[in-house]
């Protein structure tokens, strides 16, 4: 079943149309990325899917519940969670305070009653500690609970970011190149962690450049030219399409395998 429906779904800048009239459906429970050259519109699409950006047109449906028009902390409370192409941590904070925070998009309870540090609200931090401290260990990171953000490597740092997402429960999160600026190493931590949320249940919507990760943790891709589908498919079929290997896999795809 499609979890996610996207359907006729354009966004211009000005002159620039960054996304045009795309449609794709992401199944439950599976890992499906979408590809494409610097520019195609990926981050454009997570954004216009985490309620950041207001589409032109079209339609992004949630398990058959309409996105276009929620903002973001609404999207958030519909199971959608993601995290950013840049680091988006506070680097004098712990490790674990800057999971928590995660968390905190999802507690309703107002300013006033904050302030006052009702017993509610005492009861939500609560909560957001431990499904921070969840989220933490699901990622191997226990160890850095109480450092500082700012003192850790950068190949933590991304998996922290993760650990964010992952502590507010989403069913589905959007990873915007998780393996960005990672070494081989951390590359292969990276696989087994998106592997493991997979299983988990979570479903995964994945941005990435490196095509053998790509290759590796997908159930189906999304290739996108210039805001546009030019091909969707199983890692085979889109290993093996011509338009896909034309248009600009074909030597990053080789020096893939
Ligand atoms: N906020 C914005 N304002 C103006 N142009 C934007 C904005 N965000 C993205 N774009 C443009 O949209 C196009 C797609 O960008 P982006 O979604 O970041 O691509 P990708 O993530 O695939 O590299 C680019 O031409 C980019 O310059
Ligand atoms: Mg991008």
């Amino acid at each position: 079943m499609a979890m996610l429906k996207v359907d006729h779904l354009t966004k211009s800048f000005g002159g620039v149309t960054a996304i045009s009239k795309l449609h794709f459906e992401a199944p439950e429970q599976q890992v499906y990325s979408i590809i494409g050259p610097n520019g195609a519109g990926k981050t454009t699409l997570f954004n216009m899917l985490s309620g950041i950006y207001v589409p032109d047109t079209g339609s992004i449906q949630l398990n058959g519940e309409e996105i276009i028009g929620k903002r973001p902390h609404a999207v958030a409370e519909m199971g959608v969670s993601r995290t950013f192409q840049n680091l988006q941590l506070f680097f004098n904070m712990t490790v674990l305070d800057n999971v928590a925070v995660g968390c905190h998009l999802r507690t309703d309870s107002g300013l006033f009653s904050s302030a006052l540090r009702l017993p509610k609200v005492q009861h939500e931090e609560r909560r957001a500690r431990d499904w921070a401290v969840e989220a933490l260990a699901f990622c191997g990171l226990d160890q850095y609970k109480d450092h500082d953000a700012g003192s850790l490597p950068y190949g933590v740092l991304k998996r922290i970011e993760i650990a964010r997402a992952l502590a507010v429960q989403p069913k589905l999160l959007l990873m915007d190149e998780p393996a960005a600026g990672l070494n081989d190493t951390e590359t292969l931590e990276m696989r087994s962690l998106i592997r493991r949320i997979s299983e988990a249940g979570i479903t995964v919507m994945l941005v990435e450049h490196n095509m053998g990760l790509v290759m590796e943790v997908s159930d189906r891709i999304l290739v996108i030219d210039y805001g546009s589908r030019l091909a969707e498919g199983t890692p085979e079929e889109i290993q093996n399409d011509p338009k896909v290997i034309a248009a600009y896999l074909g030597g990053e795809l080789q020096h893939a395998m």
